[in-house]
């Protein structure tokens, strides 16, 4: 199918999309017509969702999941740790089998817990361990704010400068994703200086897939 910029083109590339069925799982927020956001006339309300950040739309089945926790909490109080369906103690275990699959692990190598930004941080007191020669972090440009702030946090830590330890990646002008061969470029560039690469499997702005292997 060759590119093009037309409404009839989206739609039959969202016809063909394997994925498609999982919209239907999701709550979609509704904006008027009125709204400049949704100003295409005569499609659904619908807000179309492109938000890339961690807190996506409100899947439907949410709701309930919540109200029976609750519903254990008022049943057992604080024996829901080792009582009900999901006990809160083995919270931790219930995720592994999906989680190994998605990141491509085994199921011994995965654990869901925390959130994100402590979680960048534990994982920066293993593998984030500078010198005096060999103590900079290559990232992206633009990374989410909290991943910046944690980057920052670690290298003062540490006792390095932000400014000097810290090698951003960014787009070429014109451009808005990052070329895979500046990434390496600048990897090679800053060669034995070079202490962790800090880069996520996906843009959360952008989309842009980055191919971590090579
Ligand atoms: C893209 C992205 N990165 C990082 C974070 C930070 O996640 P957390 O609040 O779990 O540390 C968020 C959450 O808002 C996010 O959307």
């Amino acid at each position: 199918m060759h590119y093009e910029n037309t409404l009839a083109f989206a739609r039959a590339l969202d016809a063909k999309d394997p994925l498609k069925h999982f919209r239907e799982q999701f709550i979609f927020p509704k904006y008027s017509n009125t709204d400049s956001l949704t100003s295409i006339e005569n499609i659904s309300n619908d807000v179309r969702y492109f938000c890339g950040n961690s807190l996506g739309l409100q899947p439907k089945t949410v709701r309930q999941a919540l109200l029976h926790e609750l519903d254990q909490w008022a049943e057992h109080g604080v024996e829901g740790h080792f009582r009900g369906e999901l006990p809160w103690m083995h919270y931790h275990k219930f995720l592994t089998a999906q989680s190994a699959r998605l990141v491509g692990a085994l199921p011994h190598e995965v654990v869901v817990m925390n959130t994100l930004t402590v979680n960048l941080h534990l994982m920066m007191a293993s593998f984030y361990r500078p010198t005096p020669t060999r103590y900079k972090i290559v990232m992206e440009a633009g990374a989410f704010p909290s991943d910046q702030y944690a980057m920052e946090t670690q290298v003062k830590w540490h006792g390095y400068d932000p400014e000097k330890a810290i090698v951003e990646v960014a787009p070429r002008t014109g451009e808005d994703t990052l070329r895979i061969e500046d990434i390496v470029e600048i990897i090679e560039n800053e060669g034995d200086t070079v202490a962790l690469v800090m880069f996520g499997g996906v843009n959360y702005y952008t989309g842009q897939f980055y191919d971590l292997e090579k």
